[in-house]
């Protein structure tokens, strides 16, 4: 894409590359020199205005009637024709779900399906989400060694989301292979001979999604957020619309899993990389909360977030032309001096964590953020419980390509198994 006409281009402009590895191993240092000396600049390689200061990014998030989330789930990089005709076999057709919904269909929809995110709905799912911690801790516990991604954080929230949802057991197992693929549809830059593989991938998740649907049309009573929708579009129809209910029954699995992962690796990685907080929370547990919010501001999980200018505007003193996209790095503002006190560091009392900005804010905020406050929560309670003397094993960790989705592909730890706390209490 060419830079605005007239536009100066910096040469760190030019070079901006969120597909870089540098990108992904620390998106708030790599745009230390953005939030310091250009908040907001034009990438040519991105096409995109990037946004990384607080402020900015907060008045973005506040006014979804000027920067419309509707590109939010946009491909970031087209796919070729082979690819597209790929996807069209399976009649492929995500559409709007809450997200990427503008004004005025989407605060009709979110409130209508609000209530089962409610902190006293979610207290129903909270032993089932102890309990299948607690069952995953003990296949390794007594190993000295695991891949926390690989052995636990992929797993758990994946499978709470597809209970949250309201998934039927059986298919749980076919729905997990394919919910990867939209991932890399979505973020990511897959190369041309990927392309159709993802899209093969895509295509059969999408067809998967509309048959689980038609099964719980047949049983909307039962618990699960998707059949609250299917209740709620009986008396609702043209607020909660079939096109809604079946992306959503796709988008919805990837929205609560690989975020809440990501999220999860990504603090426990923190807190193990600072032994001395860890010890912190070990001894007192009521830290724990707050430890969360400061890992979601410090080493979020969704580092950048998309919006689309519908009018000109200016943004910093920048003057933004209707129909331009911004990627918005809540990452940056994350870690901006001017709202986080010594921001790089990380401080589990810190009394402003809860300002971070990796929910989004305003009327899109997450609204699965309690269930993955929750599901963080009872991971740290059960490690630093049943492992508290858990180590950082020495390795590379590697990311996914992608925009917004980041969280380490592997987190190995270690740990002598002849110290485990209930050896000796049993
Ligand atoms: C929206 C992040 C977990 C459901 C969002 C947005 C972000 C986000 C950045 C867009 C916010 C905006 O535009 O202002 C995260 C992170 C999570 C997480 C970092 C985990 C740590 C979940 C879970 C669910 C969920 C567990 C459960 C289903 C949703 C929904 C929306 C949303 C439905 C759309 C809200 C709307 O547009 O009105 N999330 N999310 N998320 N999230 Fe999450």
């Amino acid at each position: 894409s060419n830079a605005p006409a007239g536009y100066p281009v910096s040469p760190r402009a030019a070079q901006f590359d969120p597909f870089e590895d540098a990108y992904q191993q620390d998106p708030p240092e790599y745009v230390k020199w953005s939030r310091e000396e250009e908040p907001v600049f034009f990438s040519p390689k991105l096409g995109y205005w990037v946004v990384t200061r607080y402020e900015d990014i907060k008045q973005i998030f506040r006014d979804n009637i000027t920067f419309s989330p509707s590109i939010a789930l946009e491909k970031i990089t087209p796919t070729g024709p082979e690819a597209n005709a790929v996807l069209e076999s399976y009649n492929y057709g995500m559409s709007r779900t809450l997200v990427n919904e503008d004004e005025p269909a989407h605060m009709p929809r979110r409130r209508l399906l609000m209530e089962p995110f409610t902190v006293d709905a979610l207290k129903h799912h909270e032993p089932m989400v102890r309990q299948l911690t607690r069952q995953y801790v003990d296949q390794f516990v007594n190993d000295g060694k695991a891949d926390l991604v690989e052995q636990m954080l992929w797993e758990v929230p994946l499978t709470v989301a597809l209970h949250f949802l309201g998934v039927p057991e059986e298919d749980m197992d076919t729905l997990r292979k394919y919910s990867i693929a939209h991932t890399v549809n979505t973020w990511g830059r897959p190369k041309p001979e990927e392309q159709v593989a993802v899209a093969h991938a895509v295509g059969n998740f999408w067809q998967l999604a509309g048959q689980i649907l038609e099964k719980m049309r047949k049983n909307p009573e039962q618990p699960g957020w998707m059949q609250y929708g299917i209740r709620m579009q009986q008396t609702n129809p043209e607020v909660v619309t079939d096109s809604y209910l079946h992306s959503m029954m796709m988008a919805g699995i990837v929205a609560a899993h690989e975020t809440t992962a990501n999220a999860s690796a990504n603090a426990i990685k923190l807190l193990l990389s600072h032994p001395h907080v860890w010890q912190e929370i070990c001894e007192d547990p009521s830290l724990i909360p707050n430890a969360v919010e400061e890992c979601l501001r410090h080493n979020g999980s969704v580092a950048a977030w998309r919006r689309l200018a519908t009018r000109d505007v200016q943004i910093g003193g920048v003057d933004i032309a209707a129909g331009s996209k911004l990627l918005i790095v809540s990452s940056s503002a994350n870690h901006d001096e001017r709202h986080f006190a010594d921001a790089d560091l990380l401080d589990i009392r810190r009394e402003n964590a809860s300002d971070q900005l990796t929910f989004g804010y305003g009327s899109h905020q997450c609204m699965g953020k309690n269930l993955a406050r929750m599901e963080m929560q009872i991971f740290l309670e059960e490690l630093t419980l049943r492992l508290p003397h858990l180590r950082l094993s020495e390795q590379t960790f590697t990311y996914v390509p992608n925009t917004s989705f980041r969280g380490p592909e592997h987190l190995w730890v270690h740990w002598d198994p002849s110290e485990n706390p209930e050896r000796h209490n049993p």
